[in-house]
Formats: structure tokens, C-alpha cells, sequence
């Protein structure tokens, strides 16, 4: 389902209220994916250089994540680097990469005060050796804080998360491999986090309505909602809003009737 615009912008504190009471009066997703489309369109709009779109998409991380927290969900993944992006001009690539470690290198004062925990997800220890040390810095100060787990996927790929968990699998189990002993949640407990539950809801901003590689096993069942407002533009008004239209879906997870899930 496809949202209308509206833009963090849009409304005030009036209406931020508003929708997050709304959220609040009905069932909080666990672990909600998002893919944050739309700093390049939102810098070209401005007549600005693409990276001040991506540096505008940092304060939107920043300003959600007390949103997520005031709904209570615990877990979020913010696709923020895929395994694909490398094939952008490499000026953008360097960019993103200082953004990346500017934002790890931050004061984490703001993720504490929120019980925000920070985790890296993907291939994220082949980066920089400058970002791989801020994020496990980051990972390291966040630990303890327990409120939202955000985890962040850099070089990820979800393709490459099966592949290398059934690498991963095979290097432990030599030799024991077999159809009946490989179910669902034993392979599962190979993806590079093994304790991420799945994708409840799963938010792509932008207008493109794709999944682009993001969570492919964990989002088996989740509920799509993709809203036209580009991510330098969204907001606490716009993951309420995402929350109530998730929090009207059936979901069925295969069975017949209402309420199975
Ligand atoms: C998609 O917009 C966005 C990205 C590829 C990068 C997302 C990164 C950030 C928000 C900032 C870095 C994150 C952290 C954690 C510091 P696009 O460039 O594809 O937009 P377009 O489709 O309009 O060109």
C-alpha cells in the first residue's frame, strides 16, 4: 500500500501527538525494516549536491529513533549501505563512508538517553578500518542500553546474508549436514544477527516499491507500507502513521481466518 505525502514538516507537535496516541491504542510491531530511499531526489529538488541529501537522511535517523522508542518497538534495521551501493561514483561512496563513520564517531549521548543499542548488520567488518573501529565503538558504548535495538546494515546484502550463513553453517557442521536435522530456525541461527526477530513491518520511503535486497529472510511475512515522502523529509508522524496502517492489515501468516498472527 502505497501512503500519501506528508513530510515531517507537515502538521506540529499537535499532530505528532495525535498520531502517536493512535499508534499507541493498537498492536506495536517488533521489528520494524526500514529502507531510507530518497536523499539524492530530495538534494536534486533543493538544487543541491546529492550529498547534502544523505547528510540531511542522518537527521532523520537521528530524529526517529526516539520516535520508534516512544512506540515502545524494540527493534529496527535502517538499510543505510548495500552490497550494490559500491557501484556508485566513488566520490558518493567516500562520502557515505565518512558520513557513516562521522555519525559512529558522534557523541552517543543522545543513543543512551534513549536506551537506543546500536548494532552494525552485513559485511560491515570489510569497510574502512577507521568505520569498522567507530562501530564497534559505538556497538560497544550502546551495549547495555535496552529500550530499541537499531541495528544499521552497511555492505549488506540479503542474498549474501543466506549465502554466508549457509557458509557458515557448513564450516560448523562438516560432515552432519542432512534435510532432516537443517530446519527453518537452525539455518537461521546463522544470519549475521541470530537473535533479530522478523520484519513485522517494513517502510520504504521515496515512492519505489521494492525490497531491493533488504532483510530477505526475516521479512518473509512482513507487511510492506512504502509512502511517497523522500527520507530526508520523514518523521516521527510518518512511522506513526506507517504503524496504524500496519496495525489495519490482516495478517495471516497462511492461515484462513483473522487473528492467527
Ligand atoms: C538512498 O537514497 C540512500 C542511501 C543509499 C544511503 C542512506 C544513507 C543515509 C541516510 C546516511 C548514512 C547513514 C548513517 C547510518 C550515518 P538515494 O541516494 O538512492 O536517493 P535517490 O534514489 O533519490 O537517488
Amino acid at each position: 500500500m502505497r501512503m500519501p505525502e506528508s513530510g515531517h514538516n507537515a502538521g506540529g507537535r499537535g499532530e505528532e501527538k495525535a498520531w502517536l496516541e493512535r499508534a499507541l491504542s493498537g498492536k506495536i510491531p517488533g521489528h520494524i525494516g526500514i529502507i531510507m530511499d530518497g536523499n539524492g531526489r530530495w538534494a536534486q529538488k533543493r538544487g543541491l549536491p546529492r550529498a547534502e541529501g544523505h547528510r540531511a537522511g542522518v537527521k532523520t535517523l537521528r530524529r526517529c529513533l526516539p520516535a520508534l522508542t516512544n512506540l515502545g518497538v524494540k527493534c529496527c534495521t535502517f538499510f543505510a549501505f548495500s552490497t550494490e551501493n559500491w557501484k556508485r561514483p566513488r566520490a558518493e561512496v567516500n562520502f557515505l563512508m565518512n558520513l557513516i563513520l562521522e555519525y559512529a564517531s558522534s557523541d552517543v549521548s543522545e543513543l543512551i538517553e534513549h536506551g537506543v543499542r546500536l548494532l552494525p548488520l552485513g559485511r560491515w567488518r570489510e569497510l574502512p578500518q577507521a568505520v569498522v573501529t567507530a562501530l564497534d565503538r559505538i556497538a560497544f558504548q550502546t551495549r547495555d542500553c535496552a529500550s530499541l535495538t537499531a541495528y544499521v546494515a552497511i555492505n549488506y546484502g540479503g542474498r549474501q546474508e543466506i549465502v554466508d550463513a549457509a557458509l557458515r553453517m557448513a564450516q560448523e557442521n562438516a560432515g552432519l549436514i542432512s534435510s532432516d536435522l537443517v530446519k527453518e530456525a537452525d539455518f537461521a541461527r546463522f544470519l549475521y544477527a541470530s537473535s533479530m526477530p522478523d520484519v513485522d513491518l517494513l517502510v520504504r520511503t521515496s515512492g519505489e516499491q521494492r525490497i531491493s535486497n533488504f532483510l530477505l529472510w526475516q521479512s518473509a511475512y512482513a507487511e510492506l507500507v512504502f509512502t511517497d515522502v523522500l527520507w530526508p523529509d520523514f518523521g516521527p508522524v510518518d512511522i506513526y502513521k506507517a504503524v496504524v496502517e500496519f496495525q489495519g492489515r490482516d495478517r495471516r501468516f497462511g492461515h484462513t481466518g483473522r487473528g492467527k498472527g
